[in-house]
């Protein structure tokens, strides 16, 4: 029983998301308190936004939860993706509200 807790003591200090520092502790703790979903773990504790938006951890954190839940992964993956449709210029988000807007060819 001590070493079963120590070798769990020892796995959670494991980076799951190297972007966010996000440990394998922080992920199971997360999902004792019923953030059971990768976009539930991802909005919770950050793990997923980094730069690499979750291409690096977020299969890891699918296959947590999968083993965390007793859940099948086809369950808990894909994580919902939120790409950027296209780029927004600056000039329309510090437009007016009810003022036209135009968009010149330079801006997309
Ligand atoms: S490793 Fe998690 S967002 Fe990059």
């Amino acid at each position: 029983m001590v070493e079963r807790d120590k070798k769990r003591g020892e796995e959670a200090s494991i980076i799951v998301c190297r972007c966010e520092d996000v440990t394998l502790g922080e992920i199971t703790d997360a999902i004792a308190q019923g953030y059971t979903t990768v976009d539930e773990i991802k909005h919770f504790l950050r793990a997923g936004m980094g730069p690499c938006q979750g291409r690096t951890c977020g299969h890891l954190m699918a296959q947590i939860i999968a083993r965390e839940t007793g859940r099948p992964i086809a369950e808990v993956w894909p994580m919902r993706a939120r790409p950027p449709y296209h780029l927004v210029p600056f000039s329309t988000i510090l437009h007016e509200p009810g003022e036209a807007v135009m968009f010149s060819k330079e801006e997309g």
